[in-house]
């Protein structure tokens, strides 16, 4: 059951209280996860989208692949989740995640996730020191 204090500072559906209810217990109310076991979300879960793989690996996170909720709802969070954690970091013009594309990629999900994350970590890394001005 839902504590009554969420539903009333969420309202009583959509992707907020889909978080608040199916991802908040990991990754806290405001994205910061817990250091050393759950990653931030909150201005880190942006950076993927800006390098090849990025994108599949948010829906192919078990966290996210196996979530109790359907597909539309599903790619609703993660829309939300992006546009409340990592709005800064985005690249511009990134097309919001679909429920087709979300179902697609849910149905495999990682098998190795951390070396998946390290291989993006890696890549924006790189991505930013090619970005920066030469010294
Ligand atoms: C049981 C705890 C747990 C729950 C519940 C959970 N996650 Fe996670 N999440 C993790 C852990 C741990 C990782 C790191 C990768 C891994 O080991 O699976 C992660 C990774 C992620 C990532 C990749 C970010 C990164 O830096 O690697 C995203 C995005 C994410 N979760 C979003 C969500 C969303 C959205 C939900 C709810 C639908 C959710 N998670 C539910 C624990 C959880």
């Amino acid at each position: 059951m839902l504590a009554p204090g969420v539903a009333a500072a969420e309202g009583t559906s959509g992707p907020a209280l889909d978080y608040a209810v199916t991802c908040q217990g990991c990754h806290r109310a405001d994205g910061t996860g817990t250091p050393g076991t759950v990653p931030a979300l909150a201005g880190s879960v942006g950076r993927f989208l800006r390098v090849p793989g990025g994108r599949k690996f948010l829906v192919r996170v078990p966290g996210v692949a196996q979530a109790p909720l359907d597909d539309a709802a599903l790619a609703a969070v993660l829309n939300w989740m992006l546009e409340r954690f990592g709005r800064d970091d985005v690249p511009k013009g990134v097309v919001p995640y679909a429920a087709a594309e979300v179902g697609r990629l849910r149905r495999r999900p990682l098998t190795d996730v951390e070396g998946a994350r390290r291989q993006l970590l890696e890549a924006i890394e790189r991505a930013k020191e090619a970005a920066a001005p030469e010294r």
